[in-house]
């Protein structure tokens, strides 16, 4: 056996890169696939990766479990200069890796997910980042999968191996004179809509879309996410262009909210970041929930207001990073708009408007683009002491920018595709 393992060896290296076929030797030197014969299996199946199978699911009325096939995604999140994260779910629990070249290339390499140590195996959820990849550059990729069909501790029983179809997608560039992004929010569930809106863009050009917040009532399940914020924007965008996903007030609700990293992972681990494309500095930034902490709706099962702290804490950091004060343009994406009213209730536009709001005047912010009150409006630099413009998406709208170096120009559209109303092209700004 380890002969025909020896033998087999050179067929995996020729589709992998010197780090994968490291670890793929490692694993059947010692046995991790089990099994030597099963070594072999993953081997010949990393070799041959046949292509889109996707085999329907068992027939209607049928006790039979549905067969192994990918049944969510791909699509792309966490987009950076030098990687991204694909992610992807199986009707079956199994062990996945994306294979990827330089477009102008023919030499795959391969990427498993592992975590200290481990690859991660015997799951449904597949998220693979990619790592060390060229700035601005167009890359292919396919997602393979392989059933697990018993995960015994000394032998695992491997099932079919699928791959989706290839795909391409270009890393940011920060070097980049030009960038274009999409918004949409506060969806809240309503998925034909949301497929209008997304059928209603022109994607030429554009590098990502975000997710303002609210694209559910409540965070309920996995089945929910794939079903209200997945499935409908793989075919129209996200196997070639990142989600970003911002966190909405109401994504916070559920006994699922938990565990919404685990489907939008972002290369910080938090729910705020920065992220930049081109001339534009994007900050990603997290609102909470719209009520105080002690509020009963909540039941006693939050605690923003430290977080939150955190926050502005780590804002007033950013806005003194290099990097940020290089880009020409600053642009915030936050789900809750700032506000002056207090309301006795709903305390979080205030606070946002006392604890950022002055970061952001200082970070000298170009645009702050928000969501959460479900009525699209404009509201101009100056307004209640915001040194920056404000766009307040509506429940059906579609916000595109289109920046370069010397200005944003903003285009915002109805589900009719509809021009609506919008400010003027802010010019960049003397620094
Ligand atoms: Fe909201």
């Amino acid at each position: 056996m380890i002969k025909l393992l020896a033998a087999l060896l050179p067929v995996l290296t020729r589709t992998s890169s010197a780090h994968a076929r490291r670890r793929a030797a490692a694993a059947a030197r010692a046995g991790l696939f089990g099994a030597g014969a099963l070594a072999v299996g993953w081997a010949l199946a990393a070799a041959s990766a046949a292509r889109a199978q996707n085999p329907p699911p068992a027939a209607a009325g049928s006790n039979a479990p549905a067969a192994f096939a990918i049944t969510h995604g791909p699509f792309l999140q966490a987009p950076s200069p030098t990687g991204i994260t694909i992610s992807w779910a199986t009707s079956r629990k199994g062990v996945s890796r994306v294979e990827y070249r330089l477009e102008s290339a023919t030499q795959w390499q391969t990427n498993f997910p592992a975590h200290h140590g481990l690859i991660d195996a015997d799951v449904t959820t597949h998220n693979v980042a990619l790592a060390g990849l060229e700035p601005g550059t167009a890359y292919r990729y396919r997602v393979v999968s392989r059933e697990i069909v018993e995960f015994k501790p000394y032998q695992v029983t491997y099932g079919a191996t699928l791959a989706s179809p290839e795909y391409g997608f270009t890393t940011f560039d920060p070097r980049k004179p030009a960038a274009a992004f999409v918004v949409l929010n506060d969806r809240h569930e309503k998925v034909e809509p949301l497929a209008a809106s997304l059928a209603a863009v022109d994607w030429a050009r554009v590098g990502l879309v975000f997710f303002n917040g609210d694209a559910v009532n409540s965070v309920e399940s996995e089945s929910q996410l794939y079903r209200c914020l997945v499935d409908p924007i793989v075919p129209p965008f996200a196997t070639r262009i990142p989600l970003v996903y911002v966190r909405g007030n109401h994504d916070t609700r559920g006994k699922f909210a938990r565990q919404l990293l685990n489907y939008f992972p972002t290369d910080s681990g938090r729910y705020y970041y920065t992220l930049q494309e081109g001339p534009v500095m994007f900050l990603v930034l997290d609102g909470g929930e719209d009520k105080a902490d002690g509020s009963s709706e909540y039941s006693g099962l939050v605690d923003f207001d430290p977080y939150l702290h955190r926050e502005a804490e780590w804002l007033a950091r950013q806005i003194q990073d290099p990097a940020f004060q290089r880009a020409p343009f600053r642009i915030g994406l936050l789900h809750i708009p700032p506000a002056n009213d207090p309301d006795p209730k709903f305390i979080r536009r205030k606070w946002l408007q006392d604890h950022l709001v002055p970061i952001l005047n200082r970070g000298q912010l170009d645009l702050l683009i928000c969501g959460h009150m479900h009525k699209y409006s404009l509201h101009p630099a100056g307004h209640e002491g915001r040194d920056f413009p404000l766009i307040i998406g509506g429940t059906e709208t579609v916000i595109r920018g289109d920046v370069t170096r010397e200005q944003i120009r903003l285009t915002t559209t109805d589900l009719s595709g509809r021009e609506l109303p919008q400010l003027p092209p802010i010019q960049r700004r003397s620094r």
